[in-house]
């Protein structure tokens, strides 16, 4: 059998491949890519071999730094980057979590400063299956089950 794109192949740009279905709307939100005049195409709940289903983001003409991309391992910990250069896929990514994450997950403590006041939050990753990132002005715990995105 032929094998069929839900999504339209692209020439040129970057595809974040293996998204939880639950986390799609947070990689937009993480990435930004509401903020991009890029040409973003994007599937939910299609058939993954590996997850059940899955999520993908197509992103024309738009490459990404490490830095930049690891933030969504908070959400969508076995993402895929696949770099497209005229049809072909010239580089396969996966994202790691960053040791310190800044601003983006929202503390999980009502109490905390950052909750109150307009202050960025900041998180030091203290382990990575599951998430628990731990807040560096209150020290309260926030578990991978309760990441709000900011
Ligand atoms: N893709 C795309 N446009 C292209 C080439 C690839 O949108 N010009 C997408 C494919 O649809 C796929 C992803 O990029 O979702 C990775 O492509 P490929 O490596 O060919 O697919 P798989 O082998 O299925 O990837 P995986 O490593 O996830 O098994
Ligand atoms: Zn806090």
């Amino acid at each position: 059998m032929e094998k069929q794109l839900n999504v339209s192949a692209i020439k040129d740009g970057t595809v974040i491949d293996h998204i939880p279905t639950k986390a799609l709307f947070k990689v937009v939100q993480i990435l930004k890519l509401d903020e991009f005049n890029n040409m973003v195409t994007f599937g939910n709940n299609l058939d993954s071999k590996a997850m059940g289903t899955k999520a993908i983001i197509k992103i024309a003409n738009r490459y990404f730094e490490d830095e930049e991309v690891n933030k969504i391992a908070l959400v969508a910990p076995n993402a895929k980057l696949n770099t497209i250069r005229n049809y072909e896929v010239v580089e396969k990514r996966v994202v790691q979590i960053p040791e310190q994450v800044n601003g983006i997950v929202r503390c999980f403590n009502p109490k905390c400063i950052t909750n109150a006041e307009n202050v960025s939050t900041k998180f030091q990753i203290i382990n990575e299956k599951p998430i628990e990132m731990k807040c560096y002005y209150c020290e309260k715990i926030t578990y991978e089950n309760e990441i709000k995105i900011k």
